[in-house]
């Protein structure tokens, strides 16, 4: 038996304009996907997630597939995601008949913009390949996640999410070039509306208008120059160290601007919306929606519990929790 977790992620800047070029910064956080993994004789897979932020439930199946009665968003969370991991495992680890239990847990909010789908496949990637024995390097379960991302979002995935969880930290990635860049540990306040948006009607929603409009190409290429502006701050301040206040009222202040370009798109919402100005009224440095938006969290830049409070009484947000930048990546347990 083997496990393996992967972290989730928050974008500190980019989401939206990264998918036409513009390079974005995404940070891992301190909520895992958990995947326990154990080889099974007859080549079956059996995936068990009682714990994903949806109604629990237990699937088995073989090779005709699912046989089981849930929404379709729900099995592709727990199933679709897996079944490419299994897919990328096998491949990895020449056992085209391998079969295995896998078991999921976690605590990263399903759909929201931080990562959940990225971070269970990363770790089940890990689990299952050392479960045969094989170690891959954290580049390469990236790079298979990614795979498996792109086949089940019908080839709408950025590396963003998968190369962030199975690396750690914060990255930076700008097309296929995906590096880990240096950065302070960030104060990041997650406010979570127990919603979710419909990615590829946002990023749909984004490029009409673009394609419409050429100064909404501008404000996609004006993200970019922001992801940049930040780029250039984190690399200023000293990875790793304090992070003192005046870099983090300039970040907050470019997250403040990401996040007006970002409802300016059209891919904000009213409760997403309501969470910023809660946190930025409570004294955040900034805050942004996270990840596709239409729904789902925000991050913000709080050192104290200013943020936290406010948003506990805020009527939009369901859950708020402080989540630290999370060092390591994806990891054996
Ligand atoms: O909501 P998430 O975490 O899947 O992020 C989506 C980010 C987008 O830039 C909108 C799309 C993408 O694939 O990069």
């Amino acid at each position: 038996m083997h496990t393996a977790s992967a972290p989730g992620k928050v974008y500190l800047f980019g989401e939206h304009a990264v998918v036409y070029g513009e390079p974005a910064i995404p940070c891992a956080v301190e909520r895992r996907a958990t995947v326990t993994v154990e080889e099974r004789s007859d080549g079956r897979l059996r995936v068990d997630a009682q714990d994903l932020h949806i109604e629990g439930f237990t699937v088995e199946y073989g090779e005709t597939g699912p046989a089981v009665d849930a929404p379709k968003a729900v099995l592709e969370a727990a199933t679709e995601y897996v079944d490419g991991a299994i897919a990328q495992v096998r491949d990895a680890a020449d056992a085209p008949g391998a079969g295995f239990d896998v078991t999921i847990e976690s605590d990263i909010p399903l759909g929201a913009g931080l990562g959940s789908s990225a971070a269970v496949v990363v770790a089940s990637i890990a689990a299952a390949t050392s479960e045969l024995g094989v170690e891959l390097d954290p580049r390469e379960v990236a790079e298979r996640a990614y795979q498996v991302e792109l086949n089940v979002q019908d080839g709408q995935a950025s590396r963003a999410d998968t190369f962030c969880s199975a690396m750690g930290g914060a990255v930076r990635v700008e097309g296929d070039d995906c590096r880990t860049i240096d950065a302070p540990d960030l104060p990041f306040v997650i406010g979570f509306d127990g919603g979710s948006g419909d990615t590829g009607k946002l990023v749909a929603g984004v490029r009409e208008l673009r394609e419409q409009y050429d100064f909404a190409a501008d404000t996609v290429a004006a993200i970019g120059d922001v992801v940049r502006e930040g780029e250039t701050l984190l690399a200023e301040s000293q990875g790793g160290a304090t992070v003192d206040d005046d870099v983090l009222t300039e970040l907050g202040q470019l997250m403040n601007f990401d996040h007006g370009l970002l409802e300016a798109l059209g891919v904000s919402s009213r409760s997403l919306d309501d969470m910023v100005w809660t946190a930025r009224e409570a004294g955040a440095h900034g805050a942004k929606l996270t990840g596709a938006g239409g729904g789902g969290c925000i991050v913000a830049l709080d050192r104290s519990d200013g943020t936290e409070t406010a948003l506990s009484y805020e009527a939009a947000c369901q859950e708020v929790f402080r989540a630290e930048l999370a060092h390591e990546g994806v990891r054996l347990e």
